[in-house]
């Protein structure tokens, strides 16, 4: 009797275990099927589909994260890792670990990377503009300074990077040369001077302009005047990247002109930061600029606790218009790259107001594709 009891709860708790595992089976089968055939496919006869990773992401090997990843995306760029403050933190002594680990992560995968960002305004080492009596170091020394991080930057990536963010920001809203400690120290043509070292740091690799912002007529302006004037200097130029750090209010004619402006100079096109806020941009002036800040407001951060159906079907119009506008000139769009995957590690949640919940990349906090996801890959 005793026997035949334990032959039942065993079969009982083989029942049970065989009930576990197929519906384990199910789910990883049902998250395979989301992120078979993803965004990277849907796109692929058109532009390449990219996204920011951090160390974190490269580093902690998160199961979902890195299914998502390689499913949906065939291109990255670092979010921090390549910028010259992590690069060269003090003068001459070159830290590569974290962007090596970051590329090879790539390469494992077979995605394409873009080296962001040589010359930045931000993000760059303190030392880099003064001597060590805290005095602006001269035109001659600043060139020099440049021209080796550059050498050696783009000289330790060669043949593992494809393109390169050459000078980010450097123009204002109102089409004048940003007055960075560049721009300060040597002068306008620091902008040629960065074009020329990187072409000569390697000669493969395409070269880019980046900026936010590219909505702004003043703006296209002074891109526009920028490609002709590298181009008349014999450097090169291969693309122009729109940051493309829009809201739901961004002014998307006004940036298709943009695009079109870029590609009449005979260069291609990419967005390369794109996040698409739902959340109200305090005094209506919407911008990336990194140094704008507000205070928080409870009014500022309608969605805490989770964004309404209506939002989110205003930005998956919102987000059909945009990738219909690429596919439109998908003769000049090279590469559409999200600033980030999933909606809970975006810096928007914390730009320009610290501590609000934004929604703006494809992926919700549960790393579940939005519906919109779905409607742009038809
Ligand atoms: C700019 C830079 C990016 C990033 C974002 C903010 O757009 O180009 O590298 O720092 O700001 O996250």
């Amino acid at each position: 009797m005793k026997t035949k009891i334990k032959l039942v709860i065993c079969k009982l708790r083989l029942v049970r275990l065989s009930v576990v595992m197929l519906s384990l089976c199910a789910c990883v089968s049902s998250a395979q099927a989301q992120h078979a055939n993803g965004l990277k496919d849907a796109f692929k006869d058109r532009f390449l589909i990219g996204t920011a990773v951090n160390m974190w992401q490269v580093r902690n090997g998160d199961t979902l994260f890195n299914s998502v990843l390689t499913s949906h995306f065939n291109a990255v760029v670092a979010e921090n890792c390549m910028k010259a403050e992590v690069l060269q933190p003090i003068e001459n002594m070159f830290y590569f670990k974290d962007a090596d680990e970051f590329v090879s992560y790539a390469g494992k995968r077979g995605m394409v990377v873009t080296g962001h960002c040589l010359v930045w305004h931000s993000q760059a080492p303190s030392w880099f503009f003064r001597d060590d009596k805290g005095v602006r170091v001269s035109r001659e020394v600043m060139i020099e300074r440049m021209r080796r991080h550059i050498y050696t930057v783009v000289g330790h990536f060669k043949g593992r990077v494809k393109g390169w963010d050459v000078v980010n920001e450097a123009v204002e809203f109102d089409g004048s040369l940003r007055r960075s400690e560049f721009r300060e120290i040597i002068g306008e043509d620091y902008i040629r001077l960065a074009f020329q070292f990187a072409h000569e740091a390697d000669p493969d690799a395409e070269l880019y302009y980046n900026d936010y912002g590219m909505d702004n007529a003043a703006k296209r302006g002074a891109v526009v005047n920028m490609i002709r004037d590298l181009k008349s200097h014999g450097l090169r130029i291969d693309a122009v990247g729109m940051q493309s750090h829009l809201a739901l209010g961004s002014d998307l004619t006004e940036y298709e002109k943009s695009v079109e402006a870029f590609a009449g100079e005979g260069v291609k096109v990419m967005a390369t930061e794109l996040d698409v806020s739902v959340l109200p941009f305090p005094n209506g002036t919407m911008t990336a600029e990194v140094s704008t800040n507000f205070d928080y407001q409870e009014y500022l951060n309608p969605f805490k606790n989770g964004i309404s159906k209506e939002k989110l079907d205003e930005q998956g119009r919102f987000m059909r218009r945009l990738f219909d506008l690429y596919k439109r000139h998908s003769d000049v769009f090279t590469r559409v790259t999200f600033w980030g995957v999933s909606d809970a590690f975006s810096w928007k949640n914390d730009f320009p107001v610290h501590g609000r919940t934004d929604f703006p990349l494809p992926f919700d906090r549960d790393m579940k594709a939005k519906p919109w996801v779905y409607e742009i890959m038809k």
